[in-house]
């Protein structure tokens, strides 16, 4: 079989839940993997042979894609902030406003002046990672602590954190029943932040293949953890430090009045898409 035979027996296999530019898109990623073919080799190798062996894989693959299992999952890698991290069933898989919540707060955090040098971040609800390591990556002389509940994620988080040598203190930890004991400059955080009334709008290859304890509150209060973010920030939050949250798109003011309470400045940002997606403000 030729490469473009097998692209189009790839995209009409997929046609059914995928779309023609995902499924193009698909394929050629796939293509990248396992034929080591970049997008301009393929189209210049649309005739070469493949071999029986990396048939296999296609089909195993195509088998997986079938399912709706995420790419991510299927690759065990993906992209962030420029970087590359391992993701597994066990994390959320990055979104693209996580990458917009680090640019808001990277920019943020450049231009806080603080008494003390070395400054201290938090980030609750770590997953696989990717907040604490980029911004280690940022700020290397930042001391930066991750909490997780889940012991399968920090392990997934602490793999990230070994192939980028960075050293970040996880914590495992219930965030929502147990305390903090430092005081931090910076606390960030995405926390599963989707209503469980919500549940209906979520597709179903998300909910089957991300973890439940990522996504969804643990209670009917989709604004528990902020609840309990701006509760810490009495006490846990040094003096001028910030606070950086994505948040649920239709809690936006709501949100926003938690941390009105407790800082001096609170900021309600959207996202790319025009959705109200952040929270920050200053002690
Ligand atoms: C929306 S995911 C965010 C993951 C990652 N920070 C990201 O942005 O891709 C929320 C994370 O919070 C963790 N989590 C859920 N409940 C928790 C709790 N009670 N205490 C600490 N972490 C919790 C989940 O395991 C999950 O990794």
């Amino acid at each position: 079989m030729t490469i473009s035979e097998l692209k189009q027996i790839f995209k009409k296999e997929l046609s059914a839940i995928y779309s023609e530019s995902e499924s193009t898109e698909l394929y050629s990623i796939f293509c990248s993997t396992i034929l080591g073919l970049d997008k301009f080799q393929q189209r210049q190798s649309s005739e070469r042979i493949i071999t029986q062996n990396e048939c296999e894989n296609f089909k195993k693959i195509i088998g997986e894609l079938k399912t709706g299992k995420p790419f991510q999952q299927i690759l065990g890698e993906t992209e962030f902030y420029g970087l590359q991290f391992f993701v597994d069933k066990n994390v959320l898989i990055p979104r693209p406003e996580t990458e917009e919540l680090l640019e808001l707060a990277i920019s943020e955090i450049k231009k806080l002046e603080l008494n003390h040098s070395v400054f201290k971040i938090l980030d609750i609800g770590t997953g696989s990672g990717i907040i604490p390591v980029v911004l280690k990556k940022h700020f290397p002389d930042a001391i930066v602590s991750a909490i997780d509940y889940s012991e399968k994620a920090l392990e997934t988080a602490k793999k990230n954190a070994n192939f980028h040598h960075v050293e970040i203190n996880f914590i495992h930890q219930d965030y929502l029943n147990e305390n903090l004991s430092e005081v931090y400059d910076i606390i960030i955080s995405n926390p599963p932040y989707i209503g469980i009334e919500e549940e209906t709008e979520i597709a179903n290859s998300v909910k089957e293949f991300e973890p439940k304890m990522a996504l969804f509150s643990p209670t009917s209060n989709a604004l528990i953890f902020y609840e309990k973010i701006a509760e810490d920030c009495k006490i846990h939050l040094s003096e001028k430090g910030m606070v950086f949250l994505e948040i649920n798109q239709k809690l936006g003011e709501e949100t926003k009045d938690l941390f009105s309470e407790v800082l001096s400045e609170v900021h309600l940002v959207k996202d790319l898409s025009g959705n109200d997606r952040f929270v920050f403000g200053k002690k």
